[in-house]
């Protein structure tokens, strides 16, 4: 499984044939560091947790230019619809849709899923977090929490899906901050691997480093990934 970070929560992941982006925010993404053009090429899957601008980002345009199937909430898979977007998948928490490399199962996330760019909210479904089984590639169960607060419910998560991997935001202010973070990973989860995201990003909001998350995690620090914008891993 290939890994690429584009900054704040946009990750491009390669299992298979599969070649999967989450939360496409380039365009105005102050941590990108590569165009939608060129990070989505190839994209067949593109998986979004819910509706807020740092996460949509360039959504339309790369599934527009792509044809790849969108993955989202039954809300945000209508708006986009609306907007010319044919190819897409709906889901809900709890559910599991399965393609030809991998299955996704959206699970929950604390936080709120609107698009705010006309000044006035639009409502777009309960956000959400995403379980990743790759077929090609068993055992390499990959989560990615999306924004959301830390929450029991992780536990449930650890129980029912085993995640190897796990993508967690750690940025404070609107998600968990790297203390809560870290509790979830050495408390609910079993990670062999965690990349912190939504952060070093938008000066002032989110943490600029991930220094306290590390602090946090302690004797399991060497467990985390921290991922630089534009960098590629293989897992
Ligand atoms: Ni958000
Ligand atoms: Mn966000």
């Amino acid at each position: 499984m290939k890994i690429t970070y584009h900054g704040h929560s946009a990750f491009r992941i390669e299992t298979g044939k599969a070649v999967i982006l989450i939360d496409p925010f380039f365009t105005g993404n102050p941590a990108a560091t590569a165009g939608w053009e060129e990070a989505s090429r190839g994209c067949t899957h593109l998986l979004l947790t819910h509706g807020h601008g740092d996460h949509t980002g360039d959504s339309l345009e790369i599934l527009k230019a792509t044809g790849a199937m969108l993955v989202s909430n039954f809300e945000i898979c209508t708006w986009l619809s609306s907007k010319g977007v044919e190819n897409y998948s709906p889901g809900n928490h709890g559910g599991r849709i399965s393609f030809d490399d991998f299955d996704v199962i959206f699970t929950n996330a604390w936080h709120s899923s609107s698009d705010t760019s006309s000044g006035t909210p639009l409502y777009l479904g309960n956000p959400a977090g995403f379980i990743i089984e790759p077929r090609t590639e068993p055992g390499k169960t990959l989560y990615i929490a999306g924004d959301t607060g830390l929450s029991l419910d992780m536990k449930l998560i650890q129980e029912l899906y085993k995640p190897v991997f796990g993508i967690l935001p750690i940025g404070d202010r609107f998600t968990m901050g790297g203390d809560q973070a870290a509790y979830a990973c050495r408390n609910f989860f079993d990670f062999k691997m965690v990349i912190p995201c939504h952060y070093a990003s938008f000066k002032g909001f989110v943490a600029e480093d991930a220094s306290q998350f590390l602090a946090a995690m302690g004797p399991d620090a060497s467990k985390v990934k921290v991922m630089a914008s534009g960098e590629m891993a293989e897992f």
